[in-house]
C-alpha cells in the first residue's frame, strides 16, 4: 500500500505541513516519493494557445522557472526528512488541478498528500479550488492536511 506518494507543493505552509505528513508515511510504508509543483501560466498564454489550436502549453517544462520552482521545492525537501533517493520533483506548466491528477495518473500513484489551502489569501472557504477539484478528481485516495 501506498508505494508511490505525490505531494504538490506551492510554497505554502499547509503544502509543508503535507510534506511533513507524507514523509512519515513514507517512512512507515517505504514509499517512493514525487513532488510536484505546477507553474501556471498566465491567461493571456492560454488565450493564445487555444487560438493557436495548441492543447494550452499543458505538460510543458519552462526553463526559465525553474529556479524559483526549485527554491519551492527545496523548502518541502526538508519537511520530508527523507534520503535523497526516495524523492523525485518535476515541475510542469498548467492549471495546478489537472496538472495534478494528469501527474498522478500518469507516474502510477497510489496516494496524494496535500495542504487544505495554499498561497491564496481568500479564507471564506474550508479548502482552496485546487485542494477541492484534486479531492473530486483523482485516479488515486487523496488526504488533505490542515
Ligand atoms: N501550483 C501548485 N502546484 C502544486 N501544488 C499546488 C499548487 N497550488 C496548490 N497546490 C496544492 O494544493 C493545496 C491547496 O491549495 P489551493 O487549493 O490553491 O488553496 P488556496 O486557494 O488557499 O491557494 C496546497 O497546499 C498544495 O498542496
Ligand atoms: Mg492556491
Amino acid at each position: 500500500m501506498f508505494n508511490k506518494i505525490l505531494v504538490p507543493i506551492d510554497g505554502s505552509r499547509c503544502a509543508l505541513a503535507a510534506a511533513h505528513v507524507a514523509g512519515e508515511i513514507a517512512q512507515r510504508f517505504d514509499s517512493q516519493i514525487t513532488m510536484v509543483h505546477v507553474v501556471e501560466p498566465p491567461t493571456s498564454v492560454i488565450a493564445a494557445a487555444s487560438m493557436a489550436g495548441v492543447a494550452a502549453a499543458n505538460g510543458a517544462t519552462d526553463e526559465a522557472l525553474g529556479p524559483i520552482a526549485d527554491e519551492v521545492l527545496a523548502a518541502a525537501r526538508q519537511s520530508l526528512a527523507l534520503p535523497a533517493e526516495r524523492v523525485t520533483q518535476q515541475v510542469v506548466l498548467g492549471h495546478p488541478a489537472e496538472m495534478i491528477c494528469q501527474v498522478a495518473a500518469e507516474g502510477g500513484h497510489d496516494l496524494i498528500v496535500m495542504g487544505s489551502r495554499g498561497i491564496s489569501e481568500v479564507r471564506a472557504f474550508f479548502m482552496g479550488s485546487v485542494s477541492d477539484k484534486v479531492s473530486h478528481h483523482a485516479p488515486c485516495p487523496v488526504l488533505i492536511v490542515r
